[in-house]
């Protein structure tokens, strides 16, 4: 019988070759560190029967017309906003991701970015690079302390529900957050609120984003937004950088809306090395490092493998975004 071919569009954690291996498929991946271009993906999707991609990849009407022989695509992360899948339900093809593998390790990315925007850890880490130390200084570049503040979280799932439980245990901070559903696992053992977003963006003295890049959030923290915040407010965003408008951030922190920015995404990606936001005082920017941690990543490998393996033995795909189809 003849092996079914799987495209893995990036170099993803061994594991998932190792898997894929062993369940008998044939595996196709691509080698090198940049994302696969996207006509090249095109052509060698045609001779494949299952994709394993990720956010980099644009799967978008277009491929998915091109492609629309595969059997399934699986995505290697939780958000899946670079997937047109109203597109990929027309063509009956299976969306599988990886949901949870990332909590722990995206919601330290998240409370670790909040302390070092708090206390300018990446602009004070750079003057030393800079060879501009000097001396003790007892009123220079003053940050702000955690302790009993207000956290907002707009999309309080589970990577919102573990950057929570960080505040709370560490700073006991008040939680609010922002939900089209209720969380009651968060009102009972955090005693978190769910408020409107006005209240949410008003009332908080560190937003905490954690929800999808949908039509509904996509540009959400803007101007108009920032001005609502708190002049002493932090913003962190671990999970989309187009959920925020990064020219009316910058403006923002520039003319004192808000404090500061903890930026784990940025838009686009990668950000240009000469943005203003990487030589602010009161910001830190990394690059998409959320989930990547060794568990994370190999958590991922094992969603994406398994959602192909099990697709495959028994028409069941145990991590699926649009069930269906199925
Ligand atoms: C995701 O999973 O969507 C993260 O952004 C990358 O792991």
């Amino acid at each position: 019988m003849t092996k079914k071919k799987v495209l893995l569009s990036r170099i993803f954690p061994k594991l998932a070759t190792q898997l894929l291996e062993e369940a008998g498929f044939e595996v196709i991946a691509w080698d090198k560190e940049n994302p696969m271009p996207y006509t090249e993906m095109i052509t060698v999707a045609k001779e494949c029967d299952a994709l394993f991609c990720t956010l980099t990849d644009k799967i978008d009407a277009n491929f998915l017309n091109a492609c629309s022989h595969l059997d399934i695509i699986t995505q290697f992360a939780v958000g899946y906003d670079n997937i047109d899948i109203d597109e990929a339900t027309k063509l009956r093809i299976p969306i599988g991701y990886a949901p949870n593998a990332m909590n722990e390790a995206t919601a330290d990315i998240a409370f670790g970015l909040m302390i070092a925007t708090a206390r300018k850890m990446f602009f004070m880490n750079q003057k030393i690079k800079d060879g501009k130390w000097g001396s003790f200084d007892p009123v220079g570049h003053l940050g702000l302390e955690l302790k009993g503040k207000t956290l907002g979280i707009l999309g309080l799932g589970r990577i919102g529900m573990s950057m929570a439980q960080r505040c709370k245990g560490a700073y006991n901070m008040d939680i609010l957050y922002h939900n089209r559903s209720q969380n009651k696992k968060a009102e009972e053992a955090l005693d978190a609120k769910r408020v409107d977003f006005e209240t949410l963006v008003s009332q908080s003295d560190v937003i905490s984003v954690h929800c999808a890049l949908t039509p509904d959030t996509k540009g959400i923290f803007n101007k108009s937004v920032f001005d609502k915040m708190k002049s002493t407010a932090l913003f962190i965003n671990t999970a989309r950088g187009g959920i925020h408008n990064e020219e009316d951030l910058i403006n923002a922190i520039q003319n004192g809306s808000i404090w500061g920015a903890g930026l784990d995404v940025t838009n686009p990606e990668p950000m240009h090395p000469n943005n203003p936001l990487l030589n602010m005082e009161n910001v830190c920017v990394l690059p998409h490092i959320g989930s990547a941690t060794v568990t994370a990543r190999n958590e991922m490998a094992l969603m994406g493998a398994t959602n192909i393996i099990s697709f495959y033995k028994e028409r069941r795909v145990p991590f699926i975004v649009n069930s269906e189809v199925l």
